[in-house]
């Protein structure tokens, strides 16, 4: 950790918005922040039913907060229709006839929905999921690629009160079964498929191959995007675009509970089963549209683009949930950023107008690995904010996006935040915070966020500790699906009433946030957070596999790369076309984002007496290529020396 707080140290270079900026921007000076985010620590309740009021209810709350640690709700006794406040509202006012979604797919198809079409299309879905007898609560699985149905699929299920789970179009069918059987879903929604680098993924073919582990899936439904010849199964398997035709575009909303479950969204973590992070109505409604109104500045004129995708939390939160419950019109990309080369996104910048643009920090390191060319080419001059999300970013990466990209006049948000936070937790606020290249700077409106040390005692400046926030905010996670105990184990069992974050991090003399990353075994693979324990598992479920370990690897890239130990089976002898075998494996049962960057088959791994395996040597040898410390805690110190070997001579190769 050290070696990094060092490095931001010396980071002296700071930017603060232009005078034109902050005179337009809704949080314009220090002192209004300052005002604000003391009056929304000391009178939560005063600020976030200020923030819910801007939404339509059709019963007001009779309570802004029940804290019972860690069991919050929010808004209590309201009542809200989620899809209404992203959509109705919209389409029966002023924006009835403004873009809310302008779509582009890679192969340079382009759509736009106005809210009206949008308000028309997803009621008609809704119409269709209920003629199908979803009923609110029931859990339906989303696996689709990025195309409006995406949105418009998560909006009707949020409209009649059925629980989405969307998973990430990467994913693995495998990884699709975890996901059926550990939300009991009854109904899936996929496309024929989605393009990705001019290759078709099939998402189809993978549902089925799932759905012949789960039984309990009753209905499927599929987006017809590519025209690719798929198996519909009757009475199970059913067209988008044929259903739909039969239903009305008129669909009439309920309200519900302010804290109804909106979604389950899967993310990683230390152990090898990933956690159903459970995300309600009214709290995550109101969490997303203040930060999109205050930390992107949303307005009317605004178009607004987020590259990430719908699959993670960022697509729910800041494409579609919190742009849409501001009415702003966004820009949403189907496919990869290089395709057909890596001037896709500045192309589309330059086209669409765009004047707000949020990407990954593995993004912008790929774009300046691919030379200045590219942005060059195009005129970025619409662009007034830039964001960044998923990981910390290098100074050298925030500055090349400044300059760059944003033409020196931009305001940079770095937003830290997390799948369970729901919503922006720390990030400057562009027209007052001013910024420095690596820091996520200040904690938004109604956050509590402190540094502590492993007694729970508030860390100075400048010392390195764990993240933690000490009081509950509105979009915050409200379970683990189905599983308290280790909702209370995994956030709230290191310090009593805080939620823990799993990262470690520390604040400077001016208070700024600095991120150093993940305490726990989880990798952070181009900003999508992946657990060791989840690989290896994959890969011991491998008929050769004896045991497993996996490590990250600092990668130029994508932040981190996958490096996985593996020790075979007795009389089993491996050879790189094995190697090449187990990382398939690991993208057939994960996904290829999992797949490993290095496999190093070894006889033994370095384990302690007890038989754990020391993970931390392994990091270390993959870092370094060495082991600096001790190892007489080693059951067999020999290992390493073997271990040091296999790498370095595989590095070399
Ligand atoms: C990391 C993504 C530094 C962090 C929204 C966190 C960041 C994990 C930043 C959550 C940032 C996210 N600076 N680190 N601006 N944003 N992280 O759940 O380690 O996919 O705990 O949510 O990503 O990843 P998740």
């Amino acid at each position: 950790m050290s070696r990094n707080i060092e490095s931001h140290l010396s980071e002296d270079r700071e930017f603060k918005p232009s005078k034109d900026f902050a005179r337009k921007a809704r949080i314009s000076s220090m002192a209004q922040y300052k005002r604000m985010h003391k009056e929304s620590i000391e009178k939560p309740h005063l600020f976030w039913a200020r923030e819910a009021k801007e939404l339509d209810w059709s019963k007001k709350w009779d309570k802004v907060l029940e804290w019972n640690a860690p069991d919050a709700k929010w808004f209590v006794g309201g009542k809200l229709n989620v899809c209404e406040n992203c959509v109705d509202r919209h389409a029966e006012g002023s924006r009835k006839n403004k873009a809310a979604i302008i779509w582009e797919g890679e192969l340079g198809e382009k759509r736009t929905l106005t809210y009206q079409q949008l308000q028309k299309e997803v009621s008609r879905f809704a119409n269709v999921l209920e003629s199908q007898g979803i009923k609110s609560k029931d859990r339906v699985i989303i696996y689709m690629p990025m195309t409006p149905e995406a949105s418009i699929a998560m909006l009707a299920c949020a409209r009649i009160g059925a629980v989405h789970s969307v998973i990430f179009g990467g994913f693995s069918a495998d990884s699709i079964v975890d996901r059926l059987e550990d939300s009991q879903a009854s109904a899936v929604i996929t496309a024929d498929g989605g393009y990705r680098r001019g290759k078709v993924v099939p998402l189809k073919e993978n549902v089925d191959a799932a759905l012949k582990k789960y039984k309990k899936c009753r209905t499927v439904i599929v987006h017809q995007r590519t025209g690719e010849k798929v198996s519909m199964k009757k009475g199970r398997d059913y067209w988008w675009h044929q259903e739909t035709e039969k239903v009305s575009s008129i669909h009439k909303a309920k309200a519900f509970d302010s804290e109804h479950p909106l979604f389950i969204l899967y993310t990683s973590g230390s152990t090898g089963k990933p956690k159903g992070i459970l995300h309600t109505s009214g709290g995550y409604l109101t969490g997303t549209y203040s930060t999109c109104k205050y930390i992107f500045d949303m307005n009317d004129d605004d178009v607004y683009w987020c590259t990430a995708d719908v699959g993670w939390i960022t697509g729910h939160s800041y494409i579609v949930y919190g742009p849409l419950a501001n009415g702003v019109t966004q820009v949403m990309y189907e496919g990869a950023p290089n395709y057909p080369d890596f001037g896709r996104f500045w192309k589309m910048i330059e086209e669409y107008g765009v004047t707000i643009f949020y990407t990954a920090p593995t993004a912008i390191r790929a774009f300046i690995k691919a030379g200045d060319q590219f942005p060059q080419k195009y005129d970025l001059s619409s662009l007034r904010l830039l964001g960044t999300v998923g990981e910390p970013i290098n100074p050298e990466a925030w500055m090349w996006f400044h300059d760059k990209i944003g033409g020196g006049r931009c305001p940079i948000v770095d937003t830290w935040w997390q799948t369970e936070t729901g919503a922006i937790m720390i990030s400057p606020l562009p027209g007052c915070t001013p910024t420095k290249p690596g820091t996520a700077t200040l904690p938004f409106f109604g956050v509590d966020a402190a540094i502590v040390d492993e007694n729970g005692k508030e860390c100075k400046a400048n010392e390195g500790g764990r993240l933690v926030i000490r009081k509950p905010w509105p979009s915050m996670l409200r379970n683990i699906y189905r599983d308290k105990a280790r909702f209370r184990k995994t956030y709230w069992s290191d310090y009593s009433g805080i939620y823990t974050a799993g990262d470690g991090a520390r604040t400077d003399k001016k208070g700024n946030f600095w991120i150093v990353g993940r305490l726990d075994d989880v990798l952070n693979v181009s900003g999508h957070r992946l657990g060791t324990a989840e690989i290896e598992s994959a890969l011991v479920a491998h008929p050769t596999v004896a045991e497993a370990a996996v490590v990250g690897k600092p990668h130029e890239i994508k932040g981190q790369a996958v490096i996985a130990f593996v020790s075979l089976k007795a009389g089993i002898q491996g050879d790189s076309s094995l190697e090449t075998e187990l990382r398939n494996h690991v993208g057939k049962i994960i996904g290829s984002i999992a797949k490993p960057d290095e496999v190093h088959l070894s006889p033994m791994l370095p384990k302690t007496r007890s038989g754990k395996i020391m993970r931390r040597l392994l990091k270390e040898i993959v870092t370094t290529g060495n082991i600096s410390g001790n190892i007489t805690t080693l059951d067999d110190p020999t290992v390493i020396k073997q271990l040091i070997k296999t790498v370095t001579k595989k590095s070399k190769s």
